[in-house]
């Protein structure tokens, strides 16, 4: 598995991220499975959020899970994010909830400390003074070793980085061949004839590169927000057949080839696969050791609907 350094934060992580997103779903057997089989493959970073399954549910299971994996704690990276509060329709970024929602992770996940934190989604009311005591004073416990965000356009982190004093080393985005919006406003600017002009997220994708900031793909597989995988997909035959037509050629799933259009991408970033099925897992981390090409990059770029303008 192709291993990254996160610039001021956790070296030698895998390419791969193990999503756990979907974990509340397994048995706690199933779940350790999952986990085992994603490290066997070479992943070492496992993603959960306060908000995967109800009253954190995913981080319980991992921790029934982890157990039975026979993997030590020490030997992976555990993140974790906090903000989003379904159960009471708000985000919450205040000092307060920062503080109890890391304390409730660490008890659900069994763990003493977590490897690398991020802020979810913006909290509308945030106050970034808030947030820079929360992060101090979890640094300082030894709770957090590191930290980053999820879904933050460039002038909200410059905001934290105005008051939070440890680097923000990873912003969590969405990004798939389907939803590649990170990548394509730059290639059509300017351009009134299409939507993929509209600059959606204050080119978030230049500002972490300039910024050593490690981007990760969440959804890499996604039709829109869980619209289910275009892989096999009719909707898709193009993208299919251009997927096919590389996996073929380097004995890989499309699944991998897919995966591996985002590793392709100069930026070094890191892909969170949310598979719960040991074989598709299995597939997708084949993607860490396939290298397209530059031609291959972009066939498959047009493949999934867009143009050069
Ligand atoms: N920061 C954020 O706002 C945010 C938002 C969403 C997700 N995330 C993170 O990103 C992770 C991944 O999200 P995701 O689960 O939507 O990712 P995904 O990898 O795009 O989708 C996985 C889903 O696709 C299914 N699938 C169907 N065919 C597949 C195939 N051939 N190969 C692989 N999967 C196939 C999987 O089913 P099987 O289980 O049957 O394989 C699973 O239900 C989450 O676990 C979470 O950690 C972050």
């Amino acid at each position: 598995m192709k291993k990254i350094n996160i610039i001021n934060g956790p070296q030698n992580v895998s390419a791969v991220i193990q999503g756990c997103m979907r974990m509340p779903a397994l048995t706690k057997e199933a779940a350790a499975q999952v986990i085992r089989t994603a490290y066997d493959c070479g992943i070492n970073f496992y993603d959960h959020a306060t908000c995967y399954g109800e009253n954190g549910a995913a981080e319980t299971r991992f921790a029934e899970a982890f157990p039975l994996t026979g993997i030590k704690r020490e030997d992976i990276i555990i993140q974790s994010k906090c903000g989003l509060c379904f159960d009471r329709n708000e985000f919450d970024w205040t000092k307060e909830n920062i503080l109890s929602s890391v304390d409730d992770s660490l008890r659900r996940l069994n763990v003493e400390y977590l490897d690398t934190l991020l802020l979810h989604r913006p909290d509308l009311l945030y106050d970034p003074e808030e947030v820079a005591a929360a992060f101090d004073e979890l640094e300082k416990a030894g709770k957090v070793r590191f930290f980053g965000v999820s879904n933050l356009v460039p002038m909200q982190i410059e905001l934290l980085k105005k008051y939070v004093n440890q680097p923000l080393n990873i912003n969590q985005v969405q990004l798939s061949l389907e939803q590649s919006q990170l990548i394509d406003q730059p290639l059509y600017m300017n351009n009134k004839t299409t939507e993929f002009s509209l600059n959606r997220d204050g080119n978030a994708l230049d500002y972490c590169r300039l910024n050593d900031i490690t981007i990760q793909a969440w959804s890499p597989l996604q039709v829109g927000m869980f619209g289910g995988t275009f892989i096999d997909n009719p909707d898709f035959e193009e993208l299919n057949k251009a997927l096919a037509e590389i996996a073929e050629r380097e004995n890989v799933s499309k699944t991998a080839v897919a995966l591996a259009w985002i590793l392709r991408h100069p930026a070094k970033m890191q892909v969170i696969i949310g598979s719960m099925n040991p074989e598709h897992i299995k597939d997708a981390c084949a993607a860490a050791d396939v290298n397209l090409s530059h031609h291959d990059w972009y066939a498959l770029y047009l493949a999934s609907g867009k143009y050069l303008p």
